[in-house]
């Protein structure tokens, strides 16, 4: 079985204000299989986003080779969903138009997705809203509409960079749960690049820990816990041992 995404000792340096280059993440391998959820953490700066970026296929190594599906990669957008920090919707679209936007952008007709778009609306509880402004929604409302938008046109990756770093703890947990269940629901692959170990514990198969300057991946750890998972898995011996072996790695 070949992954679905694989980087063979990919390199990114960035011009530095005439300063020279800067090298963001050096000689990266790294695989992700079908069905995998993987976490990517490490501190800020040290090429957690550079990486997703090359996976999406939007920056281009400057060493080293990507495949998709065991290809040669070359960008293409209608296999890859992403997701941000912040929701980043259209103030003047409908939910369910900012949903469709990708498809629109992928040159598709959008009236073949509306039945998919508004059972991705049901499945993360935004029902009712399908004809509202994104102003008229909270922040974590507008966030599971950025992720019915990522998952539109049945993506072959989904690649989440700190998509829930701007909400209330509560409310992530809520997301953490909704992820889950999407994840089982539609078997995405799934890259997540976030600050908090918990939720990259909780919802991953695999942790990638980096270390920075240049960018480089330091250790990985397997999280075998069996799904669906509950929020209730935090308060397990084991569940906090992961947490701890991780921080850790991040410490030194
Ligand atoms: N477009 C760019 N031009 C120049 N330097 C950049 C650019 N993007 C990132 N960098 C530098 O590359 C390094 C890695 O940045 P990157 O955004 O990948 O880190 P990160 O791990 O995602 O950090 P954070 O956790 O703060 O989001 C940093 O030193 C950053 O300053
Ligand atoms: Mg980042």
């Amino acid at each position: 079985m070949d992954p679905v995404i694989r980087l063979s000792k990919v390199t990114v340096r960035y011009r530095n204000n005439g300063r020279g280059f800067l090298t963001a993440v050096a000689g990266v391998d790294l695989s992700v299989m079908p069905e995998e959820f993987v976490s990517i953490v490490g501190k800020s700066g040290c090429g957690k986003t550079t990486l997703l970026k090359v996976i999406a296929g939007l920056i281009r190594p400057d060493e080293g080779e990507v495949f998709l599906n065991g290809h040669a990669f070359n960008g293409s957008k209608k296999k890859i969903g992403v997701m941000f920090q912040s929701p980043l919707l259209l103030p003047w679209r409908t939910i369910l138009k900012n949903i469709l936007l990708p498809i629109e952008i992928l040159g598709e007709n959008p009236e073949d997705y509306v039945e998919r778009a508004l059972m991705l609306i049901e499945r993360t509880g935004l029902k009712g809203f399908e004809n509202s402004y994104p102003w008229e929604l909270s922040g974590g409302m507008q966030q599971r509409a950025a992720l019915c938008r990522a998952l539109i046109h049945k993506p072959l990756l989904l690649l989440l960079d700190e998509p829930f770093s701007s909400l209330d703890a509560i409310t992530r947990e809520e997301m953490w749960i909704l992820l889950e269940s999407v994840f089982l629901y539609e078997k995405y692959t799934t890259v997540l690049v976030t600050h908090d170990i918990r939720e990259a514990v909780l919802l991953s198969d695999r942790v990638i820990v980096m270390s920075g300057k240049p960018g480089k991946i330091k250790a990985e750890v397997k999280i075998p816990f069996s799904r669906p998972r509950s929020l209730d898995l935090q308060y397990t011996k084991e569940f906090n041992e992961y947490v701890a072996e991780i921080k850790n790695m991040l410490g030194e």
